[in-house]
């Protein structure tokens, strides 16, 4: 008989207090240094101890199966619960989640969630730290890799794509592992920038822009949320009561397992808030965090603080309670081998299908933000057209960067080198000649860090040549091609946790690659590699065609060779503006008006910066949110509203009608954005209420219809974090639609009354 909630009361019934809190202590395998400078010992004894409740970072079947042969000897037998960073794919990766939100392909995102998930639990994973939903509109931020960008309706869809691919609809089957919506929250807005750092906002900026992707994902199901590291208003996250509990779990109902971040807890002590681990300890099970992540705090100290009278058993139980439902939920005490033997069946690690779906991905998540001339695509090698591409840069050959700052379990010797795919597209038609033109940096000191995590393949090797040499070389391989394509970037260690910039540009080494490219005189397409949006203005200006290829993940080479030779079209959308420089951060196309706005270029006494170009959006950046081409020319006519006048909870339909003029088919990403221009509190210019990328065939005409309801309306008046209500005012309301967020059009209605109970929070 499947075993039920009645069987987890009566196990708790007979737990001891030191078993219980042994539950709630989650670790690393011991003896490496994961995504901290603390580590884990004496792991097996523990487990056999009942010391240990979940583990993560377990690289290998093998190794799951000998941990939790070891739980099996302990006197209640209960299943270890294992997790593991997989954050765009387990083997086979995937773009960045930046990138993926690029898709704005909700039916993508969760199919490489779906792969992801199978290729985990083959191994006997149970629980992915994944998806990050945090918003973020700070660029320097190098963690913005692993967000869905800027914009809270997109983050939304995307943290409910991510955990219908993870968790299924059955999280007991033992090809489902449980989502963790991470980090709660606040941890994109970061002082500065800068990892970890603290976060002040307003409870409404909380409720409206931070917390959607978190309500989204749990409404969806989520099994897990993880605390953040940051302070948010002055309270560490990993101690923060009103906002974990009071308000997440109490006011929203979220009735599933909070997890500590690495070390989170102790941290505690740090962030000034205990003196000590015993009470880092306390405050960290009182906020409603379950698990201990690494620290073992709770291990250590909370026997004696209950002893003491400082913590009541109580809330141990509680937190045990949420541990054990979640290895409940997920079948371990059935069998906590079943997700292991199901792997060794179905064996569905890197197959075809997953490699395909990640090639696809490529083309789905690259944007192009510039064509001239149509240089795009190319001629299909079989044309005849193009005799000789030179293919240049320091990523050309590489393997160690596309997978991007964080895939642990990717294997660079498993990804398909640009190189590699654009030869394998070319054939015996066109020759591809390679040339590595520049160091990804020239200064020894950036390498060394930027190879932090290298230790067998470096992914910044400083050539042996001088770069002059290297740009001779270079010029040459262009001069006698027919045209050049340049990828240049970041390392991948540029971004990701603790990797933020204080400059958003390519490094000066590259640049000066490309200005030297151009000087051939040859079409120059330009395809950059990044894990966060970067400052562009003059690559812009040397670039015929300007591709965003972040990190692709396993099958970059074949992904990108498609969308060079048009076999896919780049469909990618910008899920967070492109700055013009790195001054314009912190940065978003939803920002407040001001009482002097800006005309849109400068002018002396409106918001704006005297020093930016007048092409460039004073308030936006050089590629607004949203921004993309396709390889189609597609016209939007102006947005029809069924009825312009609007009572209580009536709908409206807003039509419109897009039409593709090219003569090739395209993907078009049509986005409808809100704005109130008259309501008792400042609302942000526009804000993405809804999207569809449709697929029109050429030279075809296509119809879409969205619905508006009061729910897209309204927004959260907030006192504090726990007393918010949700406030629709009635009155006039420009409904927006456009290709981007920038180039729009606009019809206006007036909605009086509309209703706002039971919305979302
Ligand atoms: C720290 C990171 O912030 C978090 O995202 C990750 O899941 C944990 N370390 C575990 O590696």
């Amino acid at each position: 008989m499947k075993k039920d909630k009645d069987f987890i009361d009566g196990l708790l019934g007979r737990m001891t207090l030191s078993e219980k809190i042994g539950q709630l202590n989650l670790v690393t395998p011991g003896g490496e240094t994961l995504t901290g400078t603390v580590v884990n010992t004496d792991v097996a004894a523990k487990i056999r101890m009942g010391r240990i409740g979940g583990i993560f970072g377990v690289k290998s079947a093998e190794a799951v199966r000998v941990f939790q042969d070891l739980a099996q000897e302990t006197r209640l037998k209960i299943p270890l619960m294992f997790a593991e960073d997989v954050i765009h794919g387990q083997k086979t990766i995937f773009p960045l989640p930046l990138a993926l939100a690029a898709s704005w392909d909700m039916n993508l995102v969760r199919a490489t969630a779906r792969v992801a998930a199978q290729e985990a639990a083959s191994i006997g994973i149970d629980q992915v730290y994944s998806p990050m939903v945090d918003v973020c509109r700070d660029p320097r931020w190098g963690r913005i890799a692993e967000s869905p960008g800027e914009d809270p309706f997109l983050a939304s869809r995307f943290a409910e794509a991510m955990v219908e691919g993870y968790q299924g609809d059955d999280l007991s089957r033992p090809d489902a592992v449980m989502a963790c919506l991470k980090h709660f929250c606040g941890y994109g807005g970061g002082m500065g920038g800068r990892d970890y750092d603290a976060v002040d906002l307003s409870p409404a900026t909380l409720h409206d822009v931070v917390l959607p992707p978190f309500v989204a994902g749990m409404r969806a199901g989520a099994g897990s949320i993880m605390a953040s590291f940051n302070t948010l208003n002055g309270m560490p996250m990993h101690a923060n009561r009103a906002v974990i509990t009071e308000l997440f779990r109490e006011k929203l109902s979220y009735d599933g397992l909070v997890v500590a971040d690495y070390t989170g807890i102790l941290e505690l002590i740090a962030h000034g808030v205990a003196s000590d681990r015993a009470e880092a300890a306390r405050l960290g099970l009182l906020a409603g965090v379950d698990l201990d992540m690494v620290s073992e705090t709770y291990l250590e100290t909370l026997e004696d603080s209950v002893k003491a009278g400082l913590v009541s058993e109580a809330e141990i139980t509680a937190a045990c309670h949420r541990v054990l439902i979640a290895k409940l939920k997920l079948g371990l005490f059935d069998d906590p081998y079943h997700r292991l033997d199901w792997g060794r069946a179905a064996q569905p690690i890197l197959t075809a299908a997953n490699r395909q779906l990640a090639r696809e991905a490529v083309a789905a998540a690259t944007v192009l933000l510039k064509n001239d001339d149509d240089l795009l695509p190319l001629p299909p090698p079989d044309s005849g057209k193009i005799g000789t591409i030179a293919l240049i840069g320091p990523f050309v050959e590489d393997r160690v960067n596309m997978n991007g700052t964080w895939a642990v379990a990717g294997s660079p010797s498993t990804v398909v080198p640009i190189a590699d795919g654009l030869r394998e597209a070319a054939g015996n038609a066109v020759s591809i000649v390679t040339a590595k033109g520049a160091n990804i940096v020239d200064e020894p000191w950036l390498a060394t860090r930027l190879n932090v995590h290298d230790w067998k393949d470096l992914s910044v090797v400083i050539d042996v040549r001088s770069p002059e040499a290297m740009i001779a070389e270079a010029v040459a391989t262009a001069t006698a091609a027919d045209v050049t394509v340049a990828v240049v970037g970041e390392a991948r260690e540029y971004s990701g946790e603790s990797s933020s910039r204080t400059d958003l540009s390519i490094p000066e080494s590259q640049k000066k690659l490309l200005r030297a490219l151009k000087a051939t005189g040859k079409p120059l397409i330009v395809v950059v590699m990044t894990g966060r949006p970067l400052a562009l203005a003059e690559e812009a200006l040397l670039a015929d065609a300007l591709l965003i290829a972040w990190f692709g993940g396993t099958e970059i080479g074949h992904g990108l060779a498609d969308v060079l030779f048009g076999r896919s079209e780049p469909s990618g959308r910008l899920p967070a503006t492109f700055p013009y420089s790195v001054g314009q951060v912190p940065v978003t196309y939803a920002h407040r008006p001001t009482g002097r706005p800006t005309p849109g270029r400068f002018q002396k006494f409106t918001s704006g910066y005297v020093d930016l170009p007048d092409e460039v959006t004073q308030n936006n950046g050089l590629y607004p949110f949203g921004f993309g081409l396709g390889y189609g020319k597609v016209a939007y006519g102006p947005p029809r509203a069924d009825r312009t006048k609007l009572t209580g909870d009536d709908r409206l339909e807003v039509t419109l009608t897009v039409t593709n003029l090219g003569d090739r088919p395209t993907n078009e990403t049509v986005q409808l954005y809100i704005s109130d221009p008259v309501a008792s509190i400042s609302r942000p210019v526009k804000e993405l209420k809804a999207f569809r990328k449709v697929a029109l065939a050429a030279r075809a005409a296509e119809t879409v219809s969205f619905s508006v309801t009061t729910a897209d309306l309204d927004f959260s008046v907030a006192e504090t974090v726990t007393d918010t209500r949700r406030r629709a005012e009635g009155g006039a309301f420009d409904i927006h639609v456009g290709p981007n967020s920038r180039d729009t059009q606009a019809v206006r209605v007036v909605w009086n009354e509309p209703q706002s109970e039971g919305k979302r929070s």
